[in-house]
């Protein structure tokens, strides 16, 4: 009988580290859990990868890395982007042999602006978020035959009820149309906003493992592909999740926020808020501004393996948001006035 792999999931108290390192142990691997502060679940030590030498208890030899653990902060300087998403996985490099099956966890949108990982310079992605994740699968690409690259989109929690450990980018929108912090949706209703499950990533990343590791890098990327949703669909699903939430609670129902295209906004709203909005209302705008390209695109992921349909997962994502922010799930939005 051979003994359990032993596997390393860094990233493991995040929203995909965490759905991954259960689904491993389900499976029968013999899982350790790493992040920056630990958790509180047996096996889950803290590490500042990059920034510290490991607690004995991680020291390899493993026979399987799944490395989750990221910044995935869009507004980092490139150099705390290179500190906090390149320099970790260098270390991680230095201390796997060649005999470690190397699961790096990418995003769709490391292929920036160009449609490519190839290009060096900041200004060919959107945010140093990007171009660090592109640099990365680089770094992977050159110095590891054997490493298996996953990249999918924004991630929903789980298929049957929409658990999700941690709420990032995606779901300040849903808090957005919640408390009116945003006058208007910034981007094109027919554009493709690609989503994926906690699930598919963790259940394709148990795949993988099963298999072992390739003999050259192996690209997989996940989505839904020409088949993904399109921003409209998916701000309609959210806000009837929400007001149905909402209405199960007596509050009120939010209103379907118009969508304004980019170079509309960018003419002729953006000028006028500058002039006119105090200082707070700014600073959402100017938060929102971030998501625009990502609310804009027109040509969808290639998918390599494309999940399946995510209208209830969102919708159930959308409820359980709500279950766990209540104070602003319930707010009524005030009007938008300079
Ligand atoms: N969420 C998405 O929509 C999405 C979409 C595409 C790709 N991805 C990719 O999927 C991966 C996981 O993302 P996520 O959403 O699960 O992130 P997350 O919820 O923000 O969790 C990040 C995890 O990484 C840990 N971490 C960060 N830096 C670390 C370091 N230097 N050493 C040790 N642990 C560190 C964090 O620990 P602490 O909390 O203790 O700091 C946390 O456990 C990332 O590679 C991300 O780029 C995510």
């Amino acid at each position: 009988m051979t003994p359990p792999a032993r596997t390393l999931v860094t990233g493991a108290t995040g929203a995909v580290g965490s759905a991954v390192l259960r689904r491993l142990a389900d499976a029968g691997h013999d899982v350790y859990g790493v992040s920056s502060r630990g958790g509180s679940a047996p096996r889950q030590f803290a590490w500042r990868i990059g920034a510290e030498e490991p607690p004995r208890e991680l020291r390899g030899p493993w026979d399987l890395v799944v490395h989750c653990a990221a910044n995935t902060r869009w507004n980092l300087s490139a150099r705390r982007a290179e500190r906090d998403n390149v320099a970790p996985l260098r270390a991680l490099l230095d201390r796997t042999g060649p005999r470690t099956h190397f699961i790096h966890m990418s995003s769709s949108y490391a292929i920036g602006l160009t449609g490519s990982v190839e290009p060096t310079e900041v200004e060919a992605y959107r945010n140093t978020y990007e171009w660090s994740k592109a640099t990365a699968e680089r770094l992977l690409t050159a110095e590891r035959p054997d490493v298996d690259i996953v990249r999918f989109p924004i991630v929903m929690g789980a298929r049957p009820d929409g658990a999700l450990e941690r709420y990032s980018g995606f779901f300040w929108l849903a808090s957005a149309l919640c408390t009116g912090a945003v006058p208007a949706l910034v981007g094109e209703e027919k554009a493709y906003l690609d989503l994926v499950s906690t699930d598919d990533v963790a259940g394709y990343v148990g795949e993988l493992a099963a298999g072992g590791a390739p003999a050259a890098p192996r690209l997989s990327v996940l989505g839904g592909g020409d088949g993904a949703l399109q921003v409209g669909e998916t701000f309609d699903i959210a806000l009837d999740a929400l007001n149905t939430w909402r209405a199960e609670r007596g509050v009120g129902p939010l209103l379907r926020l118009p969508f304004v295209g980019t170079e509309q906004w960018n003419r002729f709203y953006l000028p006028f808020a500058q002039e006119y909005l105090d200082r707070a209302q700014l600073l959402r705008v100017t938060a929102f501004q971030a998501y625009q390209s990502y609310l804009s695109m027109t040509e969808p992921f290639e998918a390599t393996h494309q999940v399946g349909d995510i209208t209830s997962t969102l919708y159930r994502s959308v409820r359980r948001w709500a279950d766990l922010h209540p104070e602003t799930a319930t707010r009524i939005p005030q009007p938008w006035r300079p």
